[in-house]
């Protein structure tokens, strides 16, 4: 049996995925991103997992898409199957927090694939970089719409037209990650975050993820008003009132995430 191209564990409440194409730098082919996909939609659907954790290897988070696999697609070929929405969308629809940690390359699909997790965490050694220019292409996966959100236009401009790459501490002033850690402690460091995560209330959770990601979309009137019926729907949880209890009466709180 060929070896999986990602590696899937259970950490407590925490789902580890690996990328493990190692010897191509994890580049993302189809049967990698639907290995993913559907590891992470079974961790979604796992009510023993609370959030999640993508990495890479030391060398490479991933260093893009397949060059090998895309490179003789024509353009009908690429408009009629949609290239890349088939897998690449997974990410999107998992409703659990994902946490990248990213060592080594992140390079286009790669940058791409790390953006579209909720928290990216980096290792000292991280180089983030769209440089599908160089190819004589653009990113495909939300890299001109998503390193913008995070960087602002003047940066994501210059990474996107030089192609250049972005080391983890510019990454980190730039806003793109929330820490940089040692690379021997990237993993521990981002399996702590996501059990922090993972051990509170899964409906709050779930509600913080979808609030924060409602103001990227939607103008701030109508992103107020989704945050607030969220909040309100939170008192309909009995975690609400254990957290809050567990306050009053001085001791931690127990959630039994509903
Ligand atoms: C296919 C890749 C690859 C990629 C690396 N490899 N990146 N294969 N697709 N994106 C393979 C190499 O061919 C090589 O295979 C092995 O991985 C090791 O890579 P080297 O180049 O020998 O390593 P190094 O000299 O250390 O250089 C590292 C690197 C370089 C700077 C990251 O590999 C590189 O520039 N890679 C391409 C980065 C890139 O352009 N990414 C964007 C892709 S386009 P062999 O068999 O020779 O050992 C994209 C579009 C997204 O992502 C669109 C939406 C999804």
């Amino acid at each position: 049996m060929s070896e999986a191209l990602v590696l899937v564990e259970n950490r407590g409440r925490v789902g580890l995925l690996t990328l493990n194409r190692p010897k191509a730098l994890n580049a993302l082919n189809d049967a990698l991103m639907d290995e993913l996909g559907a590891a992470l939609l079974a961790f979604d659907a796992d009510p023993d997992i609370g959030a999640m954790v993508i990495t890479g290897s030391e060398k490479a988070f991933a260093a893009g898409a397949d060059i090998g696999a895309m490179k003789d697609l024509t353009y009908v070929e690429a408009y009629a199957s949609d290239f890349i929405t088939r897998n690449w969308e997974t990410l999107r629809r998992i409703r659990k927090p994902v946490i990248a940690a990213v060592a080594g390359y992140a390079l286009g699909g790669g940058c791409e694939l790390a953006m579209m997790c909720d928290i990216l965490v980096a290792a000292e050694t991280a180089r983030f970089g769209q440089p599908e220019i160089k190819l004589g292409i653009i990113p495909g996966a939300g890299g001109t719409q998503r390193l913008p959100r995070a960087v602002g236009k003047a940066k994501a401009m210059d990474l996107v037209l030089t192609g250049r790459l972005m080391d983890a501490a510019e990454a980190e002033r730039a806003g793109l990650v929330s820490r940089v850690v040692a690379a021997d402690k990237l993993l521990d460091e981002a399996i702590e975050m996501a059990t922090v995560i993972a051990s509170m209330s899964l409906p709050s959770v779930m509600m913080a993820k979808e609030a924060v990601n409602r103001a990227f979309e939607a103008p701030l009137a109508e992103g107020m008003q989704f945050e607030r019926r969220l909040f309100h729907s939170l008192f309909g949880t009995q975690d609400q009132r254990e957290g809050m209890d567990a306050f009053i009466a001085k001791r931690p709180p127990s959630f039994r995430h509903k």
